[in-house]
């Protein structure tokens, strides 16, 4: 079973993601509590969870996918197709409905979907974007040419004239 807690391996070095990520393993816990407590209301109770992880999972989906584009990510396709197979799986179990271990099902689906993707294809765009980092970090550290650090003044252009 996976674990669903936050660790440091999960971080993709961007606070907000790394806070959406985090958010939602909570989500994932509740619902996996949920479908497990064996309570009277636990239907209802497992049907809210499970509507706001998914609806959570979307939103971070979305902004992901926005990131992703503004900041040139060369396999944004590749990673826009794993969230889109990801919302197809999410709807043919929704449509199970008449399952009774429907709960369990979606819950063990999530969590090791979820688990999965971040420690791998989120891993994926965070080094891309670690070495763009690299690159105009050390763009912006090179020296100026040897010309510009000389306190040496040009030479006067009408010198010869006067
Ligand atoms: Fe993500
Ligand atoms: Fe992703």
């Amino acid at each position: 079973m996976q674990s669903l807690e936050w660790s440091e391996e999960s971080s993709v070095g961007i606070p907000q993601m790394d806070a959406q990520h985090r958010h939602l393993f909570e989500l994932l816990a509740e619902l996996r509590k949920c479908v497990n407590c064996g309570a009277s209301d636990n239907d209802t109770l497992a049907r809210k969870a499970l509507q706001e992880a998914i609806r959570y999972a979307e939103w971070h989906l979305r902004r992901e996918e926005l990131l992703l584009r503004l900041r040139g990510y060369p396999d944004y396709a590749k990673h826009k197709a794993e969230h889109d197979s990801y919302r197809e799986k999410v709807v043919s179990l929704q449509a199970q409905a008449h399952r009774r271990d429907l709960g369990i099902r979606i819950a063990n689906f999530l969590a090791a979907w979820w688990t999965y993707h971040i420690q791998t294809s989120d891993q994926q765009y965070a080094r891309f974007f670690r070495s763009q980092e690299r690159i105009v970090n050390s763009s912006l550290a090179a020296a100026p040419p040897t010309r510009w650090r000389s306190r040496q003044p040009l030479p006067d252009p009408h010198a010869g004239s006067r």
